[in-house]
């Protein structure tokens, strides 16, 4: 399976901050958005992720996220010309030569942030998937009109519907933008037909999982957060939350460095070398947290 990430997007909804900048290049704490859905992608155990972005923004997201051997991950890099949706993912990963046939592909988008550990160590159990699996994150039935919407039976986890953006939800769990889907999401994808609003969405690309009864749903557990960061308010959000857990647990979440770390991937003398490279001082507290990490290693391994 392989990893996808979407960065593209026109960002309005946060101008002035994305009149130049990308929305998911802007800092949530001291990493770049993009830096916590790149850890997503990472715990599920996807090494080979492909970054799509805006034609103008894809030299500054190279400059950010290089080949991804820094982190042990290979990033390969595509251009989305128009915001033209979430389904055209798997389109545009077929033309950059990434998705094939038969391959199974996770997508997440560039701006959501999970704070969920129990969640994060359950990514990596669904490469082998057959169908198609989402999350559902309770968020009220009130505020779950701002998102896609999902119906499914508790006992079996399948997915009745998913409706987006719905005027009177009959649901009070929304989609969270992460998405598994096994070997024919490609071509769902391909037959998939702009919506009302001229987007590929991606309930067209579910919409025959769930036809066939190929989608599951896994429910975030209510001591897990999900963060969207899409508005003023969300992102304010989810700059007080990483910064509160930081204060009150001195742990980072969206540490890159970190997950491949605890993934074997890199060593101990690896995270010191970033570390020394970017901070000779000892001034900056990103880099104190890769030492920390180091220094008291049987500790925060866990
Ligand atoms: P949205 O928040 O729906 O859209 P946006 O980022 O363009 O912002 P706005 O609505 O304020 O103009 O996008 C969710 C995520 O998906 C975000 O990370 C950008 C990404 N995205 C794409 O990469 N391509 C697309 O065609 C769309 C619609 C979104």
């Amino acid at each position: 399976m392989k990893g996808i990430i979407l960065a593209g997007g026109a960002g309005s909804r946060m101008w002035p901050a994305t009149k130049v900048v990308s929305k998911q290049l802007i800092p949530v704490g001291l990493q770049p958005l993009i830096y916590y859905p790149i850890c997503t992608l990472m715990l599920a155990g996807l090494r080979e992720i492909l970054v799509i972005t805006t034609p103008a923004q894809g030299p500054l997201f190279r400059a950010q996220l290089e080949d991804g051997s820094q982190w042990g991950v290979r990033f390969t890099y595509a251009e989305q010309p128009d915001p033209g949706g979430l389904g055209q993912a798997f389109t545009i990963a077929e033309d950059a030569g990434f998705l094939g046939d038969g391959e199974g592909a996770c997508l997440v988008l560039g701006d959501n942030i999970f704070d969920a550990a129990e969640f994060g160590r359950s990514l990596s159990t669904y490469q082998e998937i057959d169908g198609g699996l989402i999350f559902a994150y309770h968020v009220g039935l009130e505020r779950a009109s701002q998102f896609g919407v999902v119906e499914f039976d508790q006992e079996t986890g399948r997915v009745r519907s998913v409706v987006e953006k719905p005027e009177r939800p009959t649901s009070p769990f929304m989609v969270p933008g992460l998405y598994f889907f096994d070997g024919d999401c490609l071509e769902h994808a391909r037959r998939a037909t702009p919506s009302a609003r001229g987007e590929v969405e991606i309930t067209s690309v579910m919409q025959p999982y769930i036809e066939q009864g190929r989608l599951r749903v896994v429910p975030i557990s209510r001591s897990e957060y999900w963060l969207d960061t899409g508005t003023e308010t969300s992102i304010e959000d989810a700059w007080s939350h990483v910064g509160a857990k930081r204060r009150i647990t001195n742990l980072r979440i969206g540490v890159p460095e970190e997950v491949a770390w605890r993934s074997g991937w890199l060593t101990d003398t690896d995270l010191l070398a970033v570390a020394d490279e970017n901070d000779p001082d000892g001034q900056n507290p990103y880099a104190n947290y890769l030492r920390l990490l180091v220094q008291d290693g049987q500790t925060y391994r866990r």
